[in-house]
């Protein structure tokens, strides 16, 4: 019998949602590599995350493709994943995983755990004090501030002491501000494609002119890379400190480097990380070959 496997989604990827964003192209991009890895050893099927339990319990395996509305609902998709987990679907990567990995103060705990990280300051919400303070601490003129479960940039802003927040401005959730690092806009955004724990693919995303955000809806672009021995070794180490006894089925180390020139951690995205497949010529065959062992 073939697998059936569920890529879940959400309305602002669902291929024909009215409200699909127009960065949603890399949900197809995803779905058409694994499928096409896949072949005909088992059935892909994008559903959205919130369809009805039952209709989501009759999958082998829910892989967790696009859903990337999580971040606005991070509770009820938690719930959700345990109750999969808890109808005998084996749920990629697990939700205990997802649970770790959806508060970024899971970067203060690498950073405990020795990996290099960017300095920041995990305020419980951020208004213009929280930021002038910030300068102040950091002894740097640009800070960003983003929210402590977030993704693709969104609720995230940049200032500079010269041109600080507006006095009503508020993040009202629990936020973290970091230094800007200048290497964004020159060498980039590093990322590294893990596949049960191995490295598939590396690449390199730069903004758009003028902008600091590498992702395609912004107008980001990116270059698959072979990375340095130095640099592979730094994600590597990355990965070998996650808190779990099995690496996670898929993982991307996000990095930038810091003024000294080493690479630190920016995310270890374990939820629903784009794996860039047209950057990696195996990542297809590869995706499946994991995704397939989840079944054995
Ligand atoms: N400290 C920083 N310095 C420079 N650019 C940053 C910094 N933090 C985030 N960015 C930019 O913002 C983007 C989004 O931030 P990130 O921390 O990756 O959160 P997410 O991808 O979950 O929204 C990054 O890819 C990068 O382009
Ligand atoms: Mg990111």
């Amino acid at each position: 019998m073939i697998a059936c496997i569920a890529f879940l989604a959400c309305p602002d990827t669902l291929p024909g949602s009215p409200s699909r964003r127009p960065d949603a192209f890399e949900h197809d991009l995803l779905f058409d590599a694994i499928q096409a890895g896949l072949g005909a050893r088992a059935e892909l099927t994008a559903i959205d995350w919130r369809a009805p339990l039952e209709q989501l319990a009759a999958f082998d395996l829910a892989y967790l493709g696009t859903p990337w509305d999580y971040t606005e609902a991070k509770d009820e998709f938690l719930v959700r994943l345990e109750a999969l987990e808890a109808a005998s679907v084996v749920v990629a990567n697990p939700a205990q995983v997802i649970r770790w990995n959806a508060d970024k103060l899971y970067l203060r705990e690498l950073e405990a755990r020795g990996a290099p990280s960017i300095p920041t300051l995990w305020p419980e919400c951020a208004g213009p004090d929280e930021i002038a303070a910030a300068f102040d601490y950091f002894g740097c003129d640009r800070v960003v501030v983003k929210r402590r479960v977030g993704a693709g940039a969104i609720g995230q802003d940049s200032f500079t002491r010269a041109a600080p927040p507006a006095a009503d401005w508020r993040i009202d959730q629990p936020a973290m501000i970091q230094p800007f690092l200048p290497a964004i806009q020159q060498e980039g955004e590093l990322s590294f494609i893990f596949i049960a724990g191995r490295l598939s693919h590396a690449l390199v995303k730069r903004a758009a002119p003028g902008d600091y955000r590498i992702q395609s809806l912004y107008g980001g672009r990116e270059v698959a890379l072979e990375p340095a021995p130095a640099d592979r070794a730094a994600a590597e180490a990355v990965m070998a400190l996650l808190p779990f006894a099995e690496p996670p089925l898929y993982a991307r180390i996000d990095m930038v480097r810091l003024e000294g020139g080493e690479l630190a951690v920016i995310e270890a995205e374990l939820i629903e990380p784009y794996l860039y497949p047209q950057q990696g010529a195996e990542f297809g065959v590869r995706m499946a070959e994991g995704l397939l062992a989840q079944l054995l």
